[in-house]
């Protein structure tokens, strides 16, 4: 096939790209979009602060719009994120009581991930709980410090819940090398969910590489989270200056690992990305196709 979205489909995979409601109006966005993409991921309307930002007062405008637009065109759509110690509103990080903090944890999952159950591929449950540079510590934040490790377990027990049909994934950066010690205490996390039954059905790693791509142990690291029995997610994949090489050998990877569901870009054209100085993504900010663009379709199979 001739477009990222149609050669994925071939292995069953999805390509995707995070969008932001504020350009849909864009043309040269929409098109690209439209054109290659069969999977979208709101780069920001999700977010608690986007979707409940005052005590169970919820707005869903930006998100319904990205939501509605992609079920017309039959995209499927990554719900990104119920829980997150970042763009958190600040009258949840002053909470202070344990017991408020786990009702307002759970109303909020529960009428976010109702309002768009049964349209929702995978839900992003928690997002970025470990710390960096540890196998065991948790980063601190408000669901850390009052509810412990358990608030993991009680986001995903909810999830489940509302939304019974969605895939619920822990998501988390610098889990790409297998030999790191914040990949391993992830995977203990999820090898410990899936022996005791707490529902838990992928990994998505964020895939946030400076020039050099993948670590050597990509593929490693997929295999072994897929061998738990979860599917494996590249979730919001840049590369600083986009090398042809570095971007072939993350597609391949996943190409590699038959759980390995899907890719994600963190936007479209460079303009776009969070990293716009970096030029990391596949199109340049005309809109046009870069070498990237190519060496990422020819990977997996596409002319
Ligand atoms: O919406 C306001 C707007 O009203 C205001 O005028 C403007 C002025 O600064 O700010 C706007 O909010 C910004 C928002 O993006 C929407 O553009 C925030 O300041 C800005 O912090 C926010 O950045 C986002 C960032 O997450 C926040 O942490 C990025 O767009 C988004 O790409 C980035 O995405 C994260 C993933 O969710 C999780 N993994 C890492 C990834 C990169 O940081």
């Amino acid at each position: 096939a001739s477009t990222l979205g149609a050669q994925a489909a071939q292995s069953g995979r999805y390509f995707g790209a995070a969008v932001a409601a504020g350009k849909l109006g864009d043309g040269t966005y929409t098109g690209i979009l439209d054109r290659e993409f069969n999977s979208v991921t709101p780069e920001n309307e999700m977010k608690w602060d986007a979707t409940e930002r005052s005590r169970n007062s919820f707005t869903f405008g930006s998100a319904d719009q990205i939501v509605n637009r992609a079920t017309a065109r039959g995209q499927r759509v990554r719900g990104h994120t119920l829980v997150w110690h970042s763009q958190l509103p600040s009258w949840v990080s002053s909470i202070t009581d344990a017991n408020t903090l786990r009702s307002v944890m759970n109303n909020h999952i529960t009428t976010v991930a109702s309002r768009y159950k049964g349209r929702i591929h995978s839900w992003d449950v928690v997002n970025e709980a470990f710390a960096d540079g540890s196998s065991s510590q948790h980063r601190p934040s408000v669901f850390q410090n009052l509810l412990g490790n358990g608030f993991i377990e009680q986001a995903f027990r909810t999830a489940r819940s509302a939304d019974p049909a969605a895939k619920l994934c822990y998501n988390d950066y610098n889990i790409e090398d297998w030999n790191a010690a914040k990949t391993q205490g992830v995977y203990r996390m999820v090898r410990d969910f899936k022996a005791r039954g707490v529902p838990i059905d992928c990994v998505g790693l964020q895939a946030h590489f400076g020039a050099g791509g993948p670590p050597s142990s990509f593929q490693t690291t997929l295999s072994s989270f897929a061998a738990l029995g979860v599917d494996v997610q590249i979730t919001e994949l840049d590369i600083a200056q986009a090398p042809t090489s570095a971007y072939a050998n993350t597609v391949r990877a996943c190409m590699n690992v038959a759980r390995c569901t899907g890719i994600t870009v963190w936007g479209i054209r460079d303009s776009d990305s969070w990293r716009s100085g970096e030029n990391p993504l596949l199109f340049d900010r005309n809109g046009n196709k870069k070498a990237a663009y190519r060496s990422t379709l020819t990977t997996m199979g596409g002319t």
